[in-house]
């Protein structure tokens, strides 16, 4: 698969952050089945706990439009490393994907590590565990 397009996408959105406070921008971008790309970006409050994490403006910006399913989401950081999703993002990506879909750690354009969930959010809780 080649993901050059989403990766780009990632890398654009992140100039849109909100992010006064950490100073740390973060930009990500969606795959959803339907091959439509659905980019985000952190964005910050002077409530702190308010942020909201670029995957989940991704994920919720596919959502709104009536895309559940996620082939692939790749995020980029304000660093030289690869950034990983936080725990609630990685919970958030967990109920829109599945055991295929790719999550990818942009450090540039031509530098990325491709994970699954499984690898990274290992025993999820879904919507399985919710069964009585
Ligand atoms: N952040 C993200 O956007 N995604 C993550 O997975 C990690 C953290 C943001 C939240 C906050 O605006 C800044 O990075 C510093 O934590």
């Amino acid at each position: 698969m080649d993901y050059t397009e989403l990766v780009k996408k990632s890398l654009e959105f992140r100039e849109k952050a909100y992010a006064p406070y950490s100073n740390f921008k973060v930009g990500a971008a969606v795959l959803m089945d339907d091959n439509k790309i659905y980019g985000g970006c952190n964005i910050e409050n002077a409530s702190y706990g308010a942020t909201n994490c670029a995957e989940r403006t991704a994920i919720f910006n596919a959502v709104s439009k009536g895309n559940r399913k996620l082939k692939a989401i790749a995020l980029v950081g304000d660093v030289s490393t690869h950034t990983y999703p936080c725990g609630i993002c990685r919970q958030v990506i967990s109920e829109f994907s599945d055991k295929d879909t790719d999550i990818i750690l942009v450090k540039n354009e031509n530098d990325y590590l491709i994970k699954k969930l499984d690898e990274i959010l290992p025993g999820a809780f879904t919507k399985n565990d919710l069964e009585k």
